[in-house]
């Protein structure tokens, strides 16, 4: 559970303070909607935050925690070429399927409008996006964690703003989440009201 449920929230936490803070112009836009709401979060405001939950599905794309997960073959099949009989173990890996050009516009670039309405990149194939995995044993804690991360993010966007320290090193581990090799620091201030 510790891994599970924590390792894996925490590590897209930082993933998305890290992306709200090298794209300010996305942080002004969720800025913006969090300004509509007045009082203290609730349920029902968490209900209508739609540009929240797409920063949160581009950051799950690009930075998803878990790096892969195993299926077992019950049924043999053919993929690009090889034949994969049943009784095999395969290993599907959430950052290749979230790079696929022919699912994701320009897969490099983080752009939360891929998952507007008007162009929902991972609606057009099955299993696009797989940062929570997929199918009868998808992620058991999937609306938990989607429901901590916005509260943690709408609160920090509400209340606070960061910029990235200096000379650090961004580049990621895996193990055992993704995360900047040496943490990420940033510089926290309280926003005036
Ligand atoms: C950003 C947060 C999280 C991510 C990215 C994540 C990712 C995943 C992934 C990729 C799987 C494997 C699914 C599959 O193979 O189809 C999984 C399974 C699981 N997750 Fe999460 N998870 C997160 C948060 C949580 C939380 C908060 C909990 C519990 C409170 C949790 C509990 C579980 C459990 C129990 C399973 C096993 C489900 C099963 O095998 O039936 N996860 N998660």
């Amino acid at each position: 559970m510790l891994f599970a449920g924590h390792e894996t929230t925490t590590s897209m936490l930082i993933s998305t303070i890290m992306c709200l803070a090298q794209y300010p112009d996305v942080l002004a836009i969720a800025r913006s909607e969090q300004a509509q709401f007045s009082g203290d979060l609730d349920f029902e405001q968490m209900r209508q935050m739609p540009y929240l939950s797409q920063i949160l599905k581009e950051v799950e794309r690009l930075y998803p925690p878990v790096a892969g997960g195993f299926r077992g073959v019950v049924k043999p099949f053919e993929f690009q070429g090889y034949q994969v009989p049943a009784g095999w173990k395969v290993l599907y890996q959430m950052k290749a399927a979230h790079q696929d050009s022919d699912i994701y516009n320009n897969p490099d670039q983080f752009d939360p409008d891929r998952f507007s309405p008007e162009r929902n990149e991972n609606k057009q194939v099955d299993f696009s996006l797989v940062g929570f995995g997929g199918g009868q044993r998808i992620c058991l804690g999937l609306a938990f964690a989607q429901l901590e991360m916005k509260i943690v993010m709408a609160q920090l966007i509400r209340h606070f703003d960061w910029t990235l320290s200096p000379d650090q090193d961004l580049s990621m581990d895996r193990i055992p989440s993704l995360h900047p090799r040496s943490g990420l620091k940033v510089k926290l201030s309280r926003r005036v009201a």
